[in-house]
């Protein structure tokens, strides 16, 4: 497994137009693109500093995790991506050694990459996104 960088940081937001003010308007980080990524529940809106990117989360349908992290814990970050060479030798080499992720299997995520999340159980309580680009 070869960790190849930070890809993101990703905030949960009550609102990604509220949100948006302080990271496009106050400190000008270009807006790259806006998905929905209906495999995550997520509304997603993409900064690019150049050097990783600011990712602003909104509930997207009923049963979003996002919608459950805002009731639990309100706005504020909600995970960190690293973006990884293969992400099929880091799931295993992750389960060989009792890490506990949260689907058995990499998903596609958004801007056309391969993900999965390891439990913050597993992290030292932080929700932690691998990526691979595919
Ligand atoms: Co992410």
């Amino acid at each position: 497994m070869k960790i190849l960088g930070i890809e993101h940081v990703a905030m949960a937001t009550d609102s990604l137009e509220k949100a948006a003010v302080f990271w496009r308007d106050i400190l000008g980080i270009r807006h790259t693109q806006t998905e929905v990524v209906q495999s995550q529940g997520v509304t997603a809106q993409i900064y690019d500093t150049g050097h990783g990117k600011v990712e602003l989360l909104e509930q997207h349908g009923e049963q979003s995790p996002i919608a459950k992290f805002l009731a639990r814990r309100g706005p504020g970050i909600h995970h960190v991506c690293l973006q990884v060479d293969d992400i099929q030798s880091a799931v295993s080499q992750l389960k060989s050694r009792g890490i506990r992720l949260v689907t058995e299997e990499p998903q596609p995520g958004g801007e056309g990459c391969f993900m999965i999340f390891i439990h913050p159980e597993s992290t030292g309580g932080v929700l932690v996104e691998l990526c691979q680009r595919l």
